[in-house]
């Protein structure tokens, strides 16, 4: 092949020769590339979710220390379609493009090389043929909002559909979003949460059954049909890079002094909140969801090194929401990723009252006063 492309350029010699070769392999690549015959697509919306139990720290092969429970949200979501034609080379290795809002991104490419690897024993497809994956985000990137849940599900979606279309094999529903999970939770451990409608359980948790480390089960049976329709609507206190990824803090949890206390803490707190859900107790969950967020945030503060993830503003938002609870006596409460941004939760009923409340106290205190209208949704969808 390359003997042949020195043949049919006429200037070879030197750097500029080199370079001609390398454009006219790579544009003889790409051709090839482009013309190749996609043989099957598959395509996913999934979406992002909100912890109220919160997963921080993790062990084997991303394994969570404690049970998780979260909404599934509705407008922050991924799109991600997978397809596959014939590999351009007999190269055994993985064949795999990767757009991210239609541009190349290597580096995400580097990352789901990565996660595709370590699953492709169970995927043989995966070496099989060249993949292109494009994926895109419903919210900006720079919004300060972890993509990792919304888009690691639309992959692991993709795949476990993928895999079933070549196999010629029909999976229930139910079956697809379970192993979905599961290899959602290998790219990323909030994302086996988000394959289901209103709301995931992720990790064993005494006293409910069926619950598993190695994937997420449905829990929206287990739900008051207040929180059904619940609102999140999410601060944008800083859109600013995150100071820590969440790959980072799940590690130094390995040596917080805390983190015993915090894993028992975490399944009280759980025990204590399933009963909250389904009676609809909103005081007992708010409490229960603000504990949670400030325990995140406090564990992040005593890690070695240590870390202040939220910002004035954030702290402004947390004193206004604190003093509007008091006066108004509504149940709204917030809680918090790993990041400065708030999440403030409460029921689809009084958005009237806490929409204005919003808008004139807390939208000053936000990044360009950005705002992110969201509820709990529906889960994810196939794109057709
Ligand atoms: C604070 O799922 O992003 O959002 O498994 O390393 O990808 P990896 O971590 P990730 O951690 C999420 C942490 C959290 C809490 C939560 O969503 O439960």
């Amino acid at each position: 092949m390359l003997a042949l492309s020195f043949r049919h350029l006429p200037h070879h010699e030197g750097e500029l020769g080199e370079v001609a070769v390398f454009l006219h392999l790579s544009l003889r690549k790409y051709a090839i590339h482009s013309t190749m015959k996609e043989i099957k697509k598959t395509s996913w919306r999934s979406p992002s979710n909100i912890a109220l139990i919160k997963y921080w720290g993790k062990h084997g092969n991303q394994l969570p220390k404690n049970p998780s429970i979260s909404f599934t949200l509705d407008k922050c979501f991924s799109e991600t379609s997978l397809s596959v034609s014939e590999k351009t080379s007999k190269d055994k290795g993985l064949e795999l493009k990767f757009y991210f809002d239609k541009k190349e991104n290597l580096a995400f490419r580097i990352k789901i090389l990565s996660f595709f690897e370590g699953i492709s024993k169970d995927f043989p497809f995966l070496h099989k043929y060249a993949l292109q994956v494009n994926s895109t985000n419903s919210f900006p990137h720079s919004s300060g909002i972890a993509s990792s849940a919304s888009a690691m599900s639309a992959l692991a979606l993709c795949l476990c559909d993928m895999d079933a279309a070549l196999r010629g094999k029909k999976i229930a529903k139910d079956k697809l979003l379970e192993k979905a999970s599961y290899y959602a939770r290998i790219g990323s451990g909030s994302a086996s949460r988000s394959v289901f409608p209103v709301a995931s359980l992720w990790g064993e948790a005494k006293h409910v059954k069926g619950s598993s480390d190695e994937y997420a089960i449905p829990f929206e049976k287990e739900m008051h049909k207040t929180f059904k329709t619940y609102q999140n609507a999410i601060l944008i206190a800083s859109s600013a890079e995150k100071k820590v990824s969440s790959r980072v803090g799940h590690q130094l949890m390995k040596t917080n002094p805390f983190a015993k206390v915090r894993y028992k803490q975490a399944n009280d707190n759980l025990a204590e909140l399933l009963p909250a859900l389904k009676s609809g107790d909103l005081t007992k969950f708010g409490e229960i969801v603000e504990t949670e967020a400030m325990t995140l945030h406090a564990l992040m503060m005593c890690s070695q090194p240590n870390f202040i993830l939220m910002t004035p503003s954030t702290l402004a938002m947390i004193a206004r929401i604190k003093a509007f609870r008091e006066s108004s006596k509504l149940p709204l409460y917030f809680t918090l990723d790993a990041g400065p941004n708030i999440h403030l939760l409460y029921p689809e009923n009084i958005k009237n009252k806490v929409v204005p409340f919003i808008q004139e106290e807390l939208s000053e205190h936000c990044e360009h006063g950005r705002i992110i209208w969201d509820k709990v949704g529906k889960g994810p969808s196939v794109i057709k």
